[in-house]
């Protein structure tokens, strides 16, 4: 096992910066879906504090089920490659109903394309997707996003659920991560 020397640097974007914006967020989606009911699904593992923190701040007087979709990609550690593999195990029956997938963050864009279209395969009335984080680029324009947290540049950031190597999940601001593991590093990153 490798020695892990990567260590968060500089915040990105505070607890503050991050519980506002998502307080506006959950308001938005409170206004766009009053009186109709709701099926959030969060996508496992690094959204559980994105997705806990969105879904308090929608509307309680909103009907909304929660639901849970696995996704692992096949690449480097800080790179996602081509490979996406969608475990659906969803409790709840989409068919007919309005879905919100909750990302915490898109980059080549390529996991969220696979999870939409598992998604809109179950005959579901609506898709829309939130994403906290929006890595925008060439291959991400054409991308379905209903709701952006924060665009950002092209830089690996950990914290607020998101790790490198299952590590900084739990740190409450977002930080770019200190030096960028080397290339070649090969792993299975389960997300
Ligand atoms: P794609 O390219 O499919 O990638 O849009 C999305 C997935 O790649 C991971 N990812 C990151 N994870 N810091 C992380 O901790 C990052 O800066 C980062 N960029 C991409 C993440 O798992 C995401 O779902
Ligand atoms: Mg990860």
């Amino acid at each position: 096992m490798r020695e892990n020397t990567q260590s968060p640097g500089e915040t990105l974007l505070t607890r503050t910066q991050i519980g506002s914006r998502i307080r506006e967020l959950g308001q938005q989606i409170s206004v766009d879906y009053s009186g109709r009911e709701l099926v959030a699904v969060a996508v496992l593992r690094v959204r559980f504090i994105f997705a806990g923190d969105l879904v308090r701040q929608i509307d309680p007087k909103i009907s909304l089920r929660m639901d849970f979709i696995a996704a692992s990609s096949y690449g480097d550690r800080t790179n996602s490659s081509g490979h996406v593999e969608i475990n659906q195990q969803l409790q709840v029956d989409i068919s007919g109903r309005s879905v919100l997938i909750i990302e915490d963050i898109v980059e080549t864009g390529r996991t969220l394309r696979a999870i939409q279209d598992t998604l809109w395969a179950a005959d579901p009335d609506s898709v829309r997707t939130v994403t906290l984080l929006y890595k925008e680029g060439p291959d991400n324009r054409d991308l379905t996003l209903d709701y952006v947290g924060f665009r950002i540049p092209n830089v690996f950031v950990v914290g607020y659920g998101l790790d490198f190597a299952q590590m900084h999940r739990h740190l409450p601001d977002i930080r770019l991560l200190e030096s960028a593991p080397e290339d070649g590093m090969k792993d299975h990153t389960v997300q």
